[in-house]
């Protein structure tokens, strides 16, 4: 049980690893193992450098920057909502497979400067606030509407920081972003989703378009489908 977040549920996304999110409200799904996946070139076609210094834009539960930790990389995780970011610490204590190796902080990505890393994680929302209701809870709300920064914002931002940024977008995001002096260089589809991961990389060049390997993916993540 939580104040913010009334009652949570403790997942094991990989082995070592023990995660919070509440049992109503905004819970990830299969794209924070896809865009792990793809961050970490697992089961791409050509080999991606593995990152050592990763920084995530809006950790929410910290699902993302646990699991790329848990790889042996470290992160940085910011997230604006204090009360994500204490519930990620408190899954950090509760996640060996991690420890030393993240870092959450309470901030809004729009305030940017001082971080320098190899890529760039970020699982942004991406409605539009005029496209439809949005939640009537305000920390979902908040996860899945551009109430705080747009797609084009939160990889600008990153572009900053990495040289690489893979983010997850929907196919009409991604047909719309607005990218200034870089390029969407590898692209992959969750299956029948409409949502999928680029990722984005200074300067110009051509896309790659991959398939997303969900199942070698969750095996080198070593998590079990149907386990949380
Ligand atoms: C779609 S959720 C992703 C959460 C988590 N990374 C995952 O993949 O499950 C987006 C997160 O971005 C956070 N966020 C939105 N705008 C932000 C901003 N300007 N600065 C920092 N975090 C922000 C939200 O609070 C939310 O936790």
């Amino acid at each position: 049980m939580s104040a913010a977040f009334g009652p949570l549920s403790l997942e094991s996304p990989a082995p070592g690893l023990a995660v919070y999110q509440p049992r109503r409200g905004y819970r990830w799904g299969v794209e924070v193992y896809a865009l792990v996946g793809f961050a970490l070139g697992i089961g791409a076609p050509a080999p991606v450098a593995f990152p050592p210094r990763v920084l995530e834009l809006g950790a929410g539960s910290g699902i993302v920057s646990l699991l790329l930790a848990s790889r042996g990389c470290r992160v940085r995780g910011w997230e604006r909502d204090a009360e994500w970011v204490a519930l990620a610490r408190r899954s950090l204590r509760r996640s060996p497979a991690a420890r030393g190796r993240v870092r959450f902080s309470v901030r809004d990505v729009r305030v940017g400067g001082g971080a320098a890393a190899d890529v760039v994680v970020t699982n942004p929302p991406w409605f539009d606030p005029g496209a439809g209701p949005s939640s009537p809870d305000p920390r979902k709300a908040s996860a899945r509407t551009m109430l705080h920064g747009t797609v084009d914002e939160f990889v600008a931002i990153g572009l900053a920081a990495a040289p690489r940024v893979c983010v997850v977008t929907r196919v009409e995001r991604l047909a719309g972003l607005r990218l200034d002096n870089a390029h969407v260089a590898r692209r992959a589809w969750l299956p029948g989703a409409g949502v999928g991961v680029v990722e984005v990389r200074r300067g110009a060049g051509q896309a790659v378009e991959e398939a997303l390997d969900l199942p070698t993916i969750y095996a080198q993540l070593r998590y079990q489908p149907g386990t949380m």
